[in-house]
């Protein structure tokens, strides 16, 4: 028993110190990294790594670094702080491998093109687009949606387009609007901060929290809307695309990092 406890913890630490990935390019560990991307991956980044909710890995640099043992790091660890979980209790070190070989057999390094003049997106985010009122990029802007200093990697442009044009069809993580009536017939609707047994914490759309005791509350309901306004036919196509480019260059490092 200490002997398996042992040999794991030096399989773990042998896979850990690897700086070279030992099945790269191997045909074989290819397709089986494929069937686990599938799995595990495909539901973020797309059943081909092309992105959906989460990056595509298909295209451009991965911002995780240049080396295997980057790309080990981060699908076993995760990336702290960002929706990327490890997978490290899921998958064999072995696992890992294959997944990070199938990766590279798709990725193609470089920087993918991206119309749209970000100088002039960062001008209509803090102005016509009013978005900093809600989002804070550095330490600049409101408090109310999602930090978005890192958003140019966590999302892809297709993502990200339909995040401004649609917002209600993907809330994202932590931002569930819920619609509080109290016993005296008031309707707040907000942000849910933080349920126990006892109280509820709602934060509206004026950077103001409630907080309501179970007992004063009629019902707490969970709305599929989005509190952040759709930005439809608000923008011309080229003002869409220069808010894209400056999006896609807000890659800050992870807070956890
Ligand atoms: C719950 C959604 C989710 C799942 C499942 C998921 N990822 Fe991620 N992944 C993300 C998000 C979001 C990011 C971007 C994090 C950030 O940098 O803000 C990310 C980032 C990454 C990165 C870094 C990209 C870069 O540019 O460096 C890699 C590599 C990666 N994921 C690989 C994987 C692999 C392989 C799997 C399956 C074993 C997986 N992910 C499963 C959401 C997910
Ligand atoms: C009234 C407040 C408000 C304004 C104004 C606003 N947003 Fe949002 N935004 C939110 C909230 C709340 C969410 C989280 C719920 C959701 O995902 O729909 C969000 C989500 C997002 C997301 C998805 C973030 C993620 O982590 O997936 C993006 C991208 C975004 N907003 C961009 C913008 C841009 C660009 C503008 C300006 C054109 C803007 N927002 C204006 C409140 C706002």
């Amino acid at each position: 028993m200490r002997n398996a406890t042992a040999i794991a913890l030096w399989t773990a630490w042998a896979a850990w110190a690897q700086t070279a990935n030992p099945v790269a390019g191997d045909p074989a560990s290819v397709e089986v990294g494929r069937g686990i991307f599938r799995i595990y991956c495909s539901p973020c980044h797309g059943i081909r790594g092309e992105g959906g909710k989460g990056p595509s890995l298909l295209q451009g640099t991965l911002h995780t670094g240049g080396s295997d043992a980057e790309l080990y790091q981060a699908i076993a660890a995760g990336i702290p702080g960002t929706e990327m979980p490890g997978f490290g209790g899921a998958l064999t070190a072995d696992g890992v491998w294959r997944v990070v070989a199938f990766l590279r057999s798709v990725n193609q390094p470089g920087t993918p093109f991206i119309p749209g003049d970000r100088v002039e997106g960062e001008r209509l985010f803090w102005t016509k687009g009013g978005c900093g009122q809600c989002h804070r990029v550095g330490t600049r802007g409101g408090r109310f949606g999602p930090e978005l200093s890192r958003i140019g990697r966590a999302r892809t442009l297709q993502h990200l387009r339909e995040s401004i044009e649609n917002p209600g069809r993907d809330v994202a993580a932590g931002f569930a609007t819920v619609s509080v009536v109290t016993r005296d017939g008031r309707r707040i609707v907000g942000i849910e901060r933080g349920r126990d047994n006892f109280s509820v914490r709602l934060l509206d759309a004026q950077e103001q929290y409630h907080s309501f005791l179970k007992e004063d509350v009629q019902s707490i309901q969970p709305e599929t809307r989005s509190l952040m306004p759709s930005y439809r036919n608000v923008f011309t196509a080229k003002e869409l695309d220069d808010l894209l480019a400056y999006l896609a260059s807000l890659t800050a490092a992870a807070p956890g990092r």
